[in-house]
């Protein structure tokens, strides 16, 4: 080899635009290039095992139509570099629960999304504390009997299909399990009434959240999300609840996971005024109050994901989720 044909090789890149295309498709994560306006140019890596989306069907949308990033707001994705480890992607079939990081690169934003993984298993000491709690609800809740029990199942489900960290799964199943020891303190001839409540007797029954609150405030070891749980569990999503008439995602998460599980539950259950309604009856309300009374993410989580109604996709797709 001469000594010029000595000097080519030495310049010649060690990664060739080929070699460099093997690299990208053996990551284990899903790749994504945005321009400025968070619009997709590319996507590699485990972009299609991960998001269920061919490269041709997201390019050309923007990221923020298939990627909810609750802590970092619709456009944090745009401005400089940041991790969100709650961010959920809207799939085909359902929500995964995702962990997206970004970087600002010149006028591009380069990032990866990976699935999440499941929390650490709960201690003993852990399990006593939640028996307590359970115990503390189900005694304090004026006679629901087995709701408590349902809800707390029904909420933790949904906590885990949003793949929340342990501790959060935690205050989700504490609020479910404390969220009406309120109603401890309504006359039993309100709570059990078999006719319509006269306006003055839906004030008392209005009083139940602020009142749990009171009681759960006595428990120093309970954090703040049990607590805004108990407190906020009948806001609504268009700030048309009570008690505060919160409205979005000014509702803390915990409130909006708890509200949707009390009420399909309270739809599911048989009472003294009504019989019990169909799971797919239930379901169906809650599409319907998707956006005005629940958290239209957590509804579609809910159905999806938690129930496994697949055969409401195409009605959720139909309540403008995107
Ligand atoms: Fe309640």
């Amino acid at each position: 080899m001469s000594t010029r044909e000595q000097r080519s090789a030495l310049q010649a890149p060690l990664v060739t635009p080929a070699l460099e295309t093997l690299l990208l498709a053996a990551q284990p994560a899903a790749l994504f290039l945005l321009d400025s306006a968070g619009v997709i140019q590319h996507v590699g890596g485990a972009w299609e095992r991960v998001t269920e989306y061919a490269a041709e069907e997201v390019i050309g949308r923007t990221l923020a139509s298939i990627l909810r990033l609750p802590a970092a707001g619709p456009d944090g994705l745009l401005d400089g570099s940041g991790q969100s480890t709650d961010a959920r992607l809207l799939t085909r079939t359902g929500v995964q629960a995702v962990t997206v990081s970004w970087q600002q690169q010149g006028e591009y934003i380069a990032g990866h999304l990976e699935r999440c993984r499941p929390g650490p298993v709960r201690t003993r000491g852990g399990r006593d504390l939640d028996q307590a709690v359970y115990c503390l609800g189900v005694a304090l809740d004026g006679g629901q009997g087995q709701h408590v029990d349902r809800m707390v199942s029904l909420a933790s489900r949904l906590a885990e299909a949003i793949c929340l960290p342990d501790e959060q799964l935690r205050e989700v199943r504490w609020g479910a399990a404390l969220h009406d020891v309120g109603k401890s303190r309504v006359p039993q001839d309100i709570l059990g009434k078999n006719g319509p409540l006269t306006p003055e007797e839906f004030e008392v029954i209005r009083h139940h959240p602020a009142w749990g609150l009171e009681i759960v405030q006595a428990l120093e070891f309970l954090t703040e999300p049990v607590r805004t749980a108990v407190l906020h569990h009948h806001e609504r999503y268009d700030g048309q609840g009570y008690p505060y008439g919160l409205r979005g995602e000014a509702i803390p998460l915990s409130a909006r996971i708890v509200a949707i599980a009390d009420v399909f539950d309270a739809l599911t259950s048989a009472r003294s005024y009504k019989p019990a309604w169909s799971p797919q009856d239930a379901t169906s309300y809650l599409i319907a109050g998707a956006g005005t009374q629940f958290d239209p993410w957590l509804v579609r989580v809910f159905v999806l994901d938690v129930l496994g109604f697949t055969a409401f996709t195409e009605q959720l797709n139909g309540a403008a989720f995107l």
